[in-house]
């Protein structure tokens, strides 16, 4: 059997940049709106400044303004609602994200009310959940976005496909189970309690790991020719370095899956990416403007590597 088609992340993310640059330069030539994007960052947690520092940089190449904010890791969650209510305030501001996780001291839920629904771009809002899972417009949360990007860009028809989401995290695992079921997908949110999960994984043409745990899905836990795809940024010593990965086995998963993401390089350049597109949409939204329709198409469908015969793509 032929490899997997490696779905090229960091492509999709470059293409759907310049989608939203191109956004950006329409929305401040007509309408004088330079679209601003917050970020809150609590303690000196080192995976979650880098993250912070690379959304900084693609806000900057995009053309959106960014606004940095860094507190301790003691400070109180009144300074951090404070802080919080001074930017919902602040009209240069569209979009706030307040990093997760957060010191044990605040509550991320009181965090996440606080931020309102209209510059909430996280989509973590319950407002935003409740719209997403009522399948009405809203604000996506952004690795699930990038998800389902990926997904379409290998599979356009979803319709009765069978999905199995492993991880419910309510930042990725809930919400991509909310999107696929949109997409007319049969939907299994499987987690740490599921009995059977690898037949269950088996059964799937499209499998999402994002459990958080390294190397979990196995080769032998995928459907020949299903479309896998990795959620996972595990740091993981081997042989005496760090080295990122998955939640999947990917050299092995590659001789059984038809698409699967890589990682680095599949679905992690696709959330700043998304982040950036629902700064630009609130943006719109919070003036009444429309969508921008740069960002409203889907991205063209790679072309599949020669048929082998396998049937499930
Ligand atoms: N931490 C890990 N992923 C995310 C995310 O998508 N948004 C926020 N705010 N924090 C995160």
């Amino acid at each position: 059997m032929a490899e997997a088609q490696l779905i090229d992340g960091q492509a999709l993310a470059t293409a759907l940049r310049s989608r939203v640059a191109d956004a950006v330069a329409m929305l401040t030539a007509r309408h004088g709106v330079t679209p601003g994007l917050a970020a809150v960052l609590v303690g000196d947690d080192p995976a979650s400044r880098i993250y912070v520092r690379n959304k900084q940089r693609a806000c900057a190449a995009a053309g959106i303004g960014s606004f940095e904010h860094e507190l301790p890791g003691d400070a109180s969650e009144a300074e951090v609602l404070g802080l919080i209510g001074t930017l919902r305030g602040d009209e240069r501001v569209d979009g706030i994200i307040v990093q997760l996780p957060l010191p044990r001291q605040i509550d991320p839920r009181r965090v996440i009310d606080a931020v309102g629904p209209d510059k909430d771009v996280d989509g973590f809002h319950p407002l935003n959940i409740g719209r997403l899972w009522i399948g009405e417009p809203t604000v996506v949360p952004c690795t699930a976005e990038g998800c389902m990007m990926l997904i379409r860009s290998v599979r356009r028809d979803l319709a009765g496909s069978s999905a199995v989401v492993v991880g419910r995290s309510s930042v990725v695992g809930r919400p991509l189970a909310a999107l696929l079921l949109d997409a007319d997908c049969t939907v299994t949110l499987a987690h740490s309690k599921t009995r059977g999960l690898p037949a269950l994984c088996r059964r799937a043409d499209l499998l999402i790991a994002a459990a958080g745990r390294p190397l979990l899905v196995k080769a032998s836990w995928i459907k020949p020719g299903a479309t896998v795809i990795d959620v996972g940024i595990n740091r993981v010593p081997i042989g005496g370095t760090v080295r990122l990965v998955g939640d999947v086995d990917t050299a092995a998963a590659m001789q059984v899956a038809g698409a699967i993401t890589p990682v680095p390089g599949g679905v992690g350049p696709m959330t700043i990416a998304c982040l950036l597109r629902n700064a630009v949409l609130a943006a719109c939204r919070r003036r009444g403007l429309p969508d921008p329709e740069a960002l409203a198409a889907l991205p063209p469908v790679m072309e599949p590597p020669p048929p082998d015969g396998c049937c499930a793509r």
